[in-house]
Protein backbone atom coordinates (compact mmCIF):
# COMPACT_ATOMS: atom_id res chain seq x y z
CA UNK A 1 0.00 0.00 0.00
CA UNK A 2 1.20 3.50 -1.15
CA UNK A 3 1.84 6.15 1.66
CA UNK A 4 -1.19 7.92 -0.08
CA UNK A 5 -3.63 4.79 0.47
CA UNK A 6 -2.37 4.71 4.35
CA UNK A 7 -2.96 8.04 4.92
CA UNK A 8 -6.72 7.85 3.85
CA UNK A 9 -7.34 4.44 5.07
CA UNK A 10 -5.81 6.58 8.50
CA UNK A 11 -8.15 9.43 8.11
CA UNK A 12 -11.31 7.42 6.88
CA UNK A 13 -10.61 5.19 10.41
CA UNK A 14 -10.69 8.48 12.31
CA UNK A 15 -13.35 9.75 11.39
CA UNK A 16 -15.25 6.51 11.99
CA UNK A 17 -14.00 6.91 15.19
CA UNK A 18 -15.23 10.08 15.89
CA UNK A 19 -18.76 9.64 14.09
CA UNK A 20 -19.05 7.11 17.29
CA UNK A 21 -19.04 9.90 19.19
CA UNK A 22 -22.03 11.97 18.65
CA UNK A 23 -22.36 15.42 18.53
CA UNK A 24 -19.29 16.24 19.86
CA UNK A 25 -18.62 18.40 16.50
CA UNK A 26 -22.12 19.60 16.76
CA UNK A 27 -21.29 23.23 16.16
CA UNK A 28 -22.56 26.50 17.85
CA UNK A 29 -25.30 28.45 16.10
CA UNK A 30 -25.92 32.23 16.31
CA UNK A 31 -26.55 32.58 20.14
CA UNK A 32 -26.97 28.85 21.10
CA UNK A 33 -24.21 27.25 22.49
CA UNK A 34 -23.67 23.62 22.77
CA UNK A 35 -23.75 22.26 26.59
CA UNK A 36 -22.44 19.15 27.88
CA UNK A 37 -22.06 17.05 30.99
CA UNK A 38 -18.68 17.22 32.23
CA UNK A 39 -18.24 13.42 32.75
CA UNK A 40 -19.77 13.52 28.44
CA UNK A 41 -18.00 11.39 25.85
CA UNK A 42 -17.14 15.21 24.15
CA UNK A 43 -15.64 16.25 27.50
CA UNK A 44 -11.46 15.88 28.11
CA UNK A 45 -12.54 15.88 31.87
CA UNK A 46 -14.02 12.49 31.69
CA UNK A 47 -13.00 10.23 34.58
CA UNK A 48 -12.86 6.73 33.88
CA UNK A 49 -13.76 5.34 37.16
CA UNK A 50 -14.16 1.92 38.52
CA UNK A 51 -16.44 2.70 40.92
CA UNK A 52 -19.63 0.43 41.44
CA UNK A 53 -23.28 2.04 41.02
CA UNK A 54 -23.23 2.63 44.80
CA UNK A 55 -19.59 4.35 45.12
CA UNK A 56 -20.36 6.41 42.48
CA UNK A 57 -23.88 7.57 44.35
CA UNK A 58 -22.47 8.35 47.16
CA UNK A 59 -19.31 10.51 45.93
CA UNK A 60 -22.01 12.58 43.70
CA UNK A 61 -24.06 12.75 47.39
CA UNK A 62 -20.31 13.93 49.25
CA UNK A 63 -19.83 16.75 46.63
CA UNK A 64 -23.59 17.93 46.50
CA UNK A 65 -22.66 18.24 50.10
CA UNK A 66 -19.98 20.46 49.48
CA UNK A 67 -21.65 22.33 46.73
CA UNK A 68 -24.22 22.82 49.83
CA UNK A 69 -22.01 24.37 52.14
CA UNK A 70 -20.56 26.23 49.57
CA UNK A 71 -24.53 28.02 49.09
CA UNK A 72 -24.89 28.09 52.48
CA UNK A 73 -21.68 30.20 52.78
CA UNK A 74 -23.01 32.29 49.99
CA UNK A 75 -26.31 32.67 51.73
CA UNK A 76 -25.28 33.42 55.12
CA UNK A 77 -22.83 35.81 53.57
CA UNK A 78 -19.79 34.36 56.00
CA UNK A 79 -17.18 31.77 54.34
CA UNK A 80 -16.63 28.40 56.37
CA UNK A 81 -13.50 26.28 57.23
CA UNK A 82 -12.78 24.05 53.81
CA UNK A 83 -13.12 20.84 53.97
CA UNK A 84 -10.40 19.52 52.00
CA UNK A 85 -11.02 16.00 51.24
CA UNK A 86 -8.12 15.32 49.27
CA UNK A 87 -9.85 13.99 46.68
CA UNK A 88 -10.24 15.01 43.37
CA UNK A 89 -13.98 15.98 42.68
CA UNK A 90 -15.79 17.02 39.40
CA UNK A 91 -19.23 16.30 39.65
CA UNK A 92 -20.06 19.96 40.91
CA UNK A 93 -20.70 22.33 38.93
CA UNK A 94 -21.60 19.57 36.32
CA UNK A 95 -21.79 21.06 33.03
CA UNK A 96 -19.23 23.08 30.90
CA UNK A 97 -19.49 25.00 27.59
CA UNK A 98 -16.79 26.34 25.43
CA UNK A 99 -15.25 29.45 25.77
CA UNK A 100 -12.60 31.77 24.33
CA UNK A 101 -10.77 33.98 25.96
CA UNK A 102 -7.69 37.00 24.96
CA UNK A 103 -6.75 37.89 21.44
CA UNK A 104 -6.30 35.84 19.50
CA UNK A 105 -8.55 33.67 21.20
CA UNK A 106 -7.57 30.54 23.69
CA UNK A 107 -10.14 27.94 23.99
CA UNK A 108 -11.29 26.42 27.19
CA UNK A 109 -14.38 24.67 28.25
CA UNK A 110 -15.94 26.67 32.01
CA UNK A 111 -18.20 25.30 34.61
CA UNK A 112 -22.23 26.69 34.09
CA UNK A 113 -22.39 28.31 37.72
CA UNK A 114 -25.46 30.00 37.99
CA UNK A 115 -24.77 30.42 41.77
CA UNK A 116 -21.39 32.29 41.21
CA UNK A 117 -20.73 36.05 39.93
CA UNK A 118 -17.35 36.35 38.82
CA UNK A 119 -15.67 34.00 36.70
CA UNK A 120 -12.90 31.97 38.05
CA UNK A 121 -10.26 31.12 35.16
CA UNK A 122 -7.39 28.65 35.52
CA UNK A 123 -4.47 30.86 34.51
CA UNK A 124 -0.83 29.38 33.27
CA UNK A 125 1.84 29.13 36.12
CA UNK A 126 -1.17 28.07 38.75
CA UNK A 127 -0.44 26.08 41.34
CA UNK A 128 -2.93 23.68 42.12
CA UNK A 129 -4.69 23.79 39.03
CA UNK A 130 -5.00 20.44 36.42
CA UNK A 131 -5.35 20.45 32.53
CA UNK A 132 -6.08 23.83 30.37
CA UNK A 133 -4.81 27.07 31.64
CA UNK A 134 -5.53 30.11 30.10
CA UNK A 135 -1.87 31.78 29.33
CA UNK A 136 -1.75 35.83 29.95
CA UNK A 137 1.18 36.25 28.30
CA UNK A 138 -0.26 35.42 25.01
CA UNK A 139 -2.82 37.36 24.88
CA UNK A 140 -2.19 41.38 23.76
CA UNK A 141 -5.90 42.28 25.06
CA UNK A 142 -5.41 40.98 28.46
CA UNK A 143 -5.13 43.81 31.51
CA UNK A 144 -4.17 43.10 35.32
CA UNK A 145 -6.74 45.10 37.04
CA UNK A 146 -5.42 47.85 39.81
CA UNK A 147 -6.06 47.72 43.63
CA UNK A 148 -8.68 50.58 43.96
CA UNK A 149 -10.21 50.74 40.70
CA UNK A 150 -14.26 50.55 40.45
CA UNK A 151 -14.34 47.28 39.24
CA UNK A 152 -12.14 45.58 42.26
CA UNK A 153 -14.15 47.16 44.39
CA UNK A 154 -17.45 45.48 42.53
CA UNK A 155 -16.09 41.96 43.16
CA UNK A 156 -16.42 39.86 46.34
CA UNK A 157 -13.33 39.01 48.37
CA UNK A 158 -10.73 41.19 46.74
CA UNK A 159 -8.26 42.94 49.01
CA UNK A 160 -5.05 44.49 47.63
CA UNK A 161 -1.96 43.31 47.34
CA UNK A 162 0.73 45.78 46.78
CA UNK A 163 -1.22 47.38 43.59
CA UNK A 164 -2.52 43.95 42.45
CA UNK A 165 -6.30 43.45 43.20
CA UNK A 166 -6.33 40.17 44.46
CA UNK A 167 -8.81 37.74 45.94
CA UNK A 168 -8.66 35.27 48.77
CA UNK A 169 -11.74 33.03 48.65
CA UNK A 170 -13.11 29.62 49.13
CA UNK A 171 -15.35 28.03 46.43
CA UNK A 172 -16.41 24.70 47.43
CA UNK A 173 -13.40 23.18 49.41
CA UNK A 174 -10.80 24.90 47.81
CA UNK A 175 -9.41 27.79 49.02
CA UNK A 176 -8.73 30.35 45.87
CA UNK A 177 -6.17 32.95 45.22
CA UNK A 178 -6.79 34.69 41.99
CA UNK A 179 -5.74 38.45 40.67
CA UNK A 180 -8.30 40.30 39.25
CA UNK A 181 -7.88 40.83 35.29
CA UNK A 182 -9.40 41.64 32.48
CA UNK A 183 -9.95 40.38 28.68
CA UNK A 184 -12.29 39.90 26.48
CA UNK A 185 -14.33 36.61 26.31
CA UNK A 186 -16.19 35.18 23.43
CA UNK A 187 -19.25 32.47 24.22
CA UNK A 188 -21.14 32.90 20.70
CA UNK A 189 -20.22 35.02 18.06
CA UNK A 190 -19.99 38.52 19.42
CA UNK A 191 -16.77 39.35 22.35
CA UNK A 192 -17.72 40.82 25.51
CA UNK A 193 -14.44 43.49 25.79
CA UNK A 194 -12.65 43.51 28.63
CA UNK A 195 -14.86 40.93 30.75
CA UNK A 196 -13.23 41.15 34.04
CA UNK A 197 -12.36 37.21 36.37
CA UNK A 198 -10.29 35.87 38.81
CA UNK A 199 -7.30 34.71 37.43
CA UNK A 200 -6.60 31.86 39.54
CA UNK A 201 -2.91 31.71 40.75
CA UNK A 202 -3.21 28.99 43.34
CA UNK A 203 -6.06 26.49 43.97
CA UNK A 204 -5.71 24.69 47.69
CA UNK A 205 -8.26 21.82 48.83
CA UNK A 206 -8.53 19.59 45.97
CA UNK A 207 -12.57 20.47 45.06
CA UNK A 208 -12.45 23.03 42.04
CA UNK A 209 -13.16 22.33 38.84
CA UNK A 210 -10.21 21.94 36.56
CA UNK A 211 -12.13 23.77 33.98
CA UNK A 212 -13.05 27.25 35.84
CA UNK A 213 -16.17 28.46 36.22
CA UNK A 214 -18.40 30.81 34.83
CA UNK A 215 -20.41 32.85 36.69
CA UNK A 216 -24.02 33.35 36.01
CA UNK A 217 -25.13 34.67 39.12
CA UNK A 218 -27.60 38.02 39.30
CA UNK A 219 -24.24 40.22 40.65
CA UNK A 220 -22.50 43.25 38.69
CA UNK A 221 -19.62 40.86 38.14
CA UNK A 222 -21.30 38.11 36.40
CA UNK A 223 -21.17 36.90 33.37
CA UNK A 224 -25.14 38.52 32.79
CA UNK A 225 -24.55 41.69 33.79
CA UNK A 226 -21.26 42.40 31.70
CA UNK A 227 -22.67 41.25 28.81
CA UNK A 228 -25.89 42.77 29.97
CA UNK A 229 -25.64 45.44 25.80
CA UNK A 230 -25.00 42.39 24.02
CA UNK A 231 -27.44 39.77 25.76
CA UNK A 232 -30.12 41.99 27.88
CA UNK A 233 -29.37 39.64 30.94
CA UNK A 234 -31.27 37.04 28.99
CA UNK A 235 -30.34 33.68 28.94
CA UNK A 236 -31.83 29.91 28.94
CA UNK A 237 -30.61 27.05 28.88
CA UNK A 238 -31.66 23.27 28.57
CA UNK A 239 -29.60 20.62 30.33
CA UNK A 240 -28.88 17.36 28.97
CA UNK A 241 -29.71 14.41 30.63
CA UNK A 242 -26.97 12.57 32.64
CA UNK A 243 -27.20 9.17 31.87
CA UNK A 244 -27.83 10.38 27.99
CA UNK A 245 -24.73 8.91 25.76
CA UNK A 246 -25.49 11.91 23.78
CA UNK A 247 -25.09 14.35 26.56
CA UNK A 248 -25.23 17.54 24.72
CA UNK A 249 -27.93 20.71 25.86
CA UNK A 250 -28.08 23.99 24.81
CA UNK A 251 -26.97 27.51 26.18
CA UNK A 252 -28.65 30.14 24.80
CA UNK A 253 -28.08 34.32 24.94
CA UNK A 254 -30.04 37.01 24.68
CA UNK A 255 -33.40 37.42 23.74
CA UNK A 256 -33.31 36.04 20.16
CA UNK A 257 -34.64 32.42 19.74
CA UNK A 258 -35.98 32.22 23.57
CA UNK A 259 -39.20 30.02 23.32
CA UNK A 260 -42.27 32.22 23.21
CA UNK A 261 -44.85 29.85 24.58
CA UNK A 262 -43.23 29.49 28.38
CA UNK A 263 -44.72 30.25 31.57
CA UNK A 264 -42.82 32.40 33.82
CA UNK A 265 -42.57 32.68 38.04
CA UNK A 266 -41.42 35.94 39.38
CA UNK A 267 -37.47 35.72 40.43
CA UNK A 268 -37.21 37.31 44.22
CA UNK A 269 -34.17 39.31 45.59
CA UNK A 270 -32.45 38.65 48.66
CA UNK A 271 -30.81 42.17 49.40
CA UNK A 272 -28.04 39.49 51.16
CA UNK A 273 -27.64 37.85 48.60
CA UNK A 274 -27.81 39.03 44.76
CA UNK A 275 -26.17 36.84 42.77
CA UNK A 276 -28.75 33.89 43.75
CA UNK A 277 -31.54 33.01 41.82
CA UNK A 278 -34.87 32.66 44.22
CA UNK A 279 -37.97 31.73 43.61
CA UNK A 280 -41.18 31.61 45.50
CA UNK A 281 -41.95 27.70 45.54
CA UNK A 282 -45.18 27.58 46.69
CA UNK A 283 -46.06 24.11 47.34
CA UNK A 284 -45.53 20.26 45.72
CA UNK A 285 -47.22 17.21 44.19
CA UNK A 286 -46.84 13.82 44.15
CA UNK A 287 -48.99 12.63 41.68
CA UNK A 288 -52.28 14.86 41.66
CA UNK A 289 -52.23 15.10 45.47
CA UNK A 290 -50.82 18.74 46.87
CA UNK A 291 -48.52 17.65 49.60
CA UNK A 292 -49.30 19.22 52.84
CA UNK A 293 -46.16 20.95 53.83
CA UNK A 294 -45.57 23.65 56.70
CA UNK A 295 -45.67 27.12 55.08
CA UNK A 296 -42.44 28.12 57.07
CA UNK A 297 -40.74 25.35 55.10
CA UNK A 298 -40.98 27.38 51.71
CA UNK A 299 -40.98 30.87 53.04
CA UNK A 300 -38.93 32.94 51.65
CA UNK A 301 -36.31 34.76 54.63
CA UNK A 302 -33.82 37.18 53.19
CA UNK A 303 -32.11 37.39 56.57
CA UNK A 304 -32.20 34.20 57.41
CA UNK A 305 -31.39 32.63 53.37
CA UNK A 306 -34.77 30.67 53.76
CA UNK A 307 -37.01 29.81 50.96
CA UNK A 308 -36.11 28.10 47.36
CA UNK A 309 -33.03 28.76 44.83
CA UNK A 310 -32.43 27.22 41.65
CA UNK A 311 -29.08 26.32 40.67
CA UNK A 312 -27.39 24.81 38.02
CA UNK A 313 -24.16 23.18 40.30
CA UNK A 314 -26.07 21.06 42.77
CA UNK A 315 -27.25 17.39 41.50
CA UNK A 316 -29.40 16.31 43.79
CA UNK A 317 -32.74 18.46 44.95
CA UNK A 318 -32.44 19.74 48.79
CA UNK A 319 -35.31 20.54 50.70
CA UNK A 320 -35.99 22.00 54.05
CA UNK A 321 -36.51 18.83 56.94
CA UNK A 322 -40.26 19.28 57.09
CA UNK A 323 -41.16 19.74 53.13
CA UNK A 324 -38.40 16.51 52.67
CA UNK A 325 -40.80 14.47 55.01
CA UNK A 326 -43.81 15.09 53.94
CA UNK A 327 -42.96 14.51 50.45
CA UNK A 328 -41.16 11.62 50.91
CA UNK A 329 -43.73 10.46 53.03
CA UNK A 330 -46.35 10.86 50.62
CA UNK A 331 -44.04 9.29 47.70
CA UNK A 332 -43.61 6.19 50.18
CA UNK A 333 -47.40 5.64 50.89
CA UNK A 334 -47.66 5.76 47.16
CA UNK A 335 -44.99 2.82 46.89
CA UNK A 336 -47.57 0.59 49.05
CA UNK A 337 -45.85 -2.02 50.45
CA UNK A 338 -42.38 -2.11 48.91
CA UNK A 339 -39.61 -2.27 51.41
CA UNK A 340 -37.78 0.56 51.75
CA UNK A 341 -34.10 1.20 52.09
CA UNK A 342 -31.42 3.49 52.13
CA UNK A 343 -28.52 4.23 50.55
CA UNK A 344 -26.13 7.31 51.61
CA UNK A 345 -27.87 10.23 51.93
CA UNK A 346 -30.70 9.11 50.32
CA UNK A 347 -33.49 7.03 52.48
CA UNK A 348 -36.43 6.34 50.02
CA UNK A 349 -34.68 3.34 48.11
CA UNK A 350 -36.23 0.00 47.15
CA UNK A 351 -34.45 -3.16 45.57
CA UNK A 352 -37.68 -4.35 43.74
CA UNK A 353 -39.20 -3.43 40.70
CA UNK A 354 -41.60 -0.16 41.45
CA UNK A 355 -41.53 2.20 38.41
CA UNK A 356 -45.36 0.80 37.38
CA UNK A 357 -46.21 2.61 40.59
CA UNK A 358 -43.98 5.57 40.22
CA UNK A 359 -46.68 9.07 40.38
CA UNK A 360 -44.99 12.10 38.70
CA UNK A 361 -44.12 15.13 40.87
CA UNK A 362 -44.75 18.45 40.42
CA UNK A 363 -42.77 21.82 42.09
CA UNK A 364 -45.65 24.48 42.36
CA UNK A 365 -44.68 27.94 41.83
CA UNK A 366 -46.65 31.02 41.10
CA UNK A 367 -47.45 30.91 37.24
CA UNK A 368 -46.00 27.50 36.86
CA UNK A 369 -46.12 24.25 37.36
CA UNK A 370 -42.79 22.19 36.92
CA UNK A 371 -44.12 18.61 36.68
CA UNK A 372 -41.11 15.79 36.53
CA UNK A 373 -40.70 12.67 35.36
CA UNK A 374 -39.26 9.79 36.92
CA UNK A 375 -35.92 10.52 34.69
CA UNK A 376 -35.69 13.72 37.03
CA UNK A 377 -36.35 12.14 40.56
CA UNK A 378 -35.34 8.62 40.60
CA UNK A 379 -31.91 7.13 40.14
CA UNK A 380 -31.00 3.67 39.16
CA UNK A 381 -28.25 1.34 39.70
CA UNK A 382 -26.79 -0.02 36.21
CA UNK A 383 -28.76 -3.06 36.42
CA UNK A 384 -32.20 -1.88 37.41
CA UNK A 385 -31.82 -3.63 40.65
CA UNK A 386 -32.11 -0.66 43.46
CA UNK A 387 -33.83 2.49 42.93
CA UNK A 388 -33.72 5.98 44.69
CA UNK A 389 -35.60 8.78 44.94
CA UNK A 390 -33.23 11.67 44.15
CA UNK A 391 -33.65 14.22 46.87
CA UNK A 392 -32.68 14.56 50.44
CA UNK A 393 -33.53 17.16 53.42
CA UNK A 394 -31.07 20.32 53.99
CA UNK A 395 -31.34 22.20 56.67
CA UNK A 396 -31.58 26.26 55.94
CA UNK A 397 -33.19 26.30 51.98
CA UNK A 398 -34.32 24.28 49.24
CA UNK A 399 -32.23 24.16 46.33
CA UNK A 400 -33.82 23.15 42.79
CA UNK A 401 -30.94 21.15 41.26
CA UNK A 402 -30.05 20.38 37.71
CA UNK A 403 -31.21 16.72 37.87
CA UNK A 404 -34.73 17.86 38.33
CA UNK A 405 -33.90 20.58 35.57
CA UNK A 406 -32.75 17.98 32.82
CA UNK A 407 -34.83 18.57 29.86
CA UNK A 408 -36.79 21.31 30.72
CA UNK A 409 -35.60 25.04 29.49
CA UNK A 410 -35.12 26.95 31.76
CA UNK A 411 -35.08 30.68 30.73
CA UNK A 412 -33.68 33.53 32.98
CA UNK A 413 -35.25 36.99 32.20
CA UNK A 414 -33.26 39.46 34.58
CA UNK A 415 -35.15 42.87 33.09
CA UNK A 416 -38.37 41.95 33.71
CA UNK A 417 -37.34 39.43 36.91
CA UNK A 418 -38.33 36.37 36.18
CA UNK A 419 -37.82 32.99 35.61
CA UNK A 420 -39.68 30.64 32.63
CA UNK A 421 -39.82 26.60 32.68
CA UNK A 422 -41.13 24.79 30.11
CA UNK A 423 -40.30 20.63 29.35
CA UNK A 424 -37.77 20.43 26.65
CA UNK A 425 -36.18 17.27 25.75
CA UNK A 426 -32.56 17.78 24.76
CA UNK A 427 -31.05 14.61 25.24
C1 LIG B 1 -10.47 42.72 22.28
O1 LIG B 1 -10.89 43.99 22.66
C2 LIG B 1 -10.25 45.06 21.99
C3 LIG B 1 -10.86 46.35 22.54
O2 LIG B 1 -10.66 46.38 23.92
C4 LIG B 1 -10.46 44.96 20.50
O3 LIG B 1 -9.74 45.96 19.85
C5 LIG B 1 -10.00 43.58 20.01
O4 LIG B 1 -10.29 43.45 18.64
C6 LIG B 1 -10.70 42.51 20.78
N1 LIG B 1 -10.24 41.19 20.38
C7 LIG B 1 -11.06 40.22 19.99
C8 LIG B 1 -10.46 38.87 19.67
O5 LIG B 1 -12.25 40.39 19.89
C1 LIG C 1 -4.59 35.21 50.86
O1 LIG C 1 -4.39 34.08 51.70
C2 LIG C 1 -3.05 33.69 51.82
C3 LIG C 1 -2.98 32.40 52.61
O2 LIG C 1 -4.11 32.23 53.43
C4 LIG C 1 -2.23 34.82 52.46
O3 LIG C 1 -0.89 34.45 52.55
C5 LIG C 1 -2.36 36.05 51.61
O4 LIG C 1 -1.72 37.14 52.21
C6 LIG C 1 -3.83 36.40 51.39
N1 LIG C 1 -3.91 37.50 50.45
C7 LIG C 1 -4.67 38.56 50.65
C8 LIG C 1 -4.63 39.58 49.59
O5 LIG C 1 -5.38 38.69 51.63
C1 LIG D 1 -28.87 10.61 20.26
O1 LIG D 1 -29.23 11.55 19.26
C2 LIG D 1 -29.79 11.01 18.10
C3 LIG D 1 -30.07 12.14 17.13
O2 LIG D 1 -29.10 13.13 17.21
C4 LIG D 1 -31.07 10.24 18.46
O3 LIG D 1 -31.58 9.63 17.31
C5 LIG D 1 -30.76 9.19 19.52
O4 LIG D 1 -31.96 8.56 19.93
C6 LIG D 1 -30.09 9.82 20.72
N1 LIG D 1 -29.68 8.79 21.68
C7 LIG D 1 -29.94 8.88 22.98
C8 LIG D 1 -29.47 7.77 23.83
O5 LIG D 1 -30.51 9.83 23.48
C1 LIG E 1 -50.84 24.08 39.28
O1 LIG E 1 -51.55 22.99 39.83
C2 LIG E 1 -52.54 23.38 40.79
C3 LIG E 1 -53.13 22.14 41.43
O2 LIG E 1 -53.33 21.12 40.51
C4 LIG E 1 -53.59 24.24 40.11
O3 LIG E 1 -54.57 24.65 41.04
C5 LIG E 1 -52.90 25.46 39.51
O4 LIG E 1 -53.84 26.24 38.80
C6 LIG E 1 -51.79 25.05 38.57
N1 LIG E 1 -51.03 26.23 38.19
C7 LIG E 1 -50.77 26.52 36.92
C8 LIG E 1 -50.01 27.77 36.68
O5 LIG E 1 -51.13 25.82 35.99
Amino acid sequence: MDALHLTLLILCSLSLVYSLSPNCEATSQGSTLRVYHVSSPCSPFRVKTSLSWEESVLQMQADDTTRLNYLTSLVAGRSFVPIGSGRQIIQSPTYIVKVNIGTPPQSLLMALDTSTDTALVPCAGCVGCSSTTFDSAKSVSFLSLACGTDQCKQVQSTSCLGTTCSMNMTYGATSIVASLARDNITLATDSVFGYPFGCIQKATGGSFPPQGVLGLGRGPSSFVSQSKTLYQSTFSYCLPSFKSSNFSGTLRLGTNGQPKNIRYTPLLVNPKKTSLYYVNLIGMKVGSKIVNIPPSALAFNPNNGGGTIIDSGTVFTRLVDGAYTAVRDEFRRRMGKAVVSSLGGFDTCYTVPILKQVPTMTFMFPGVNMSLTQDNFLIHSTFGSTTCLAMSASAAFNVIANMQQQNHRILYDIPNSRVGISREVCS
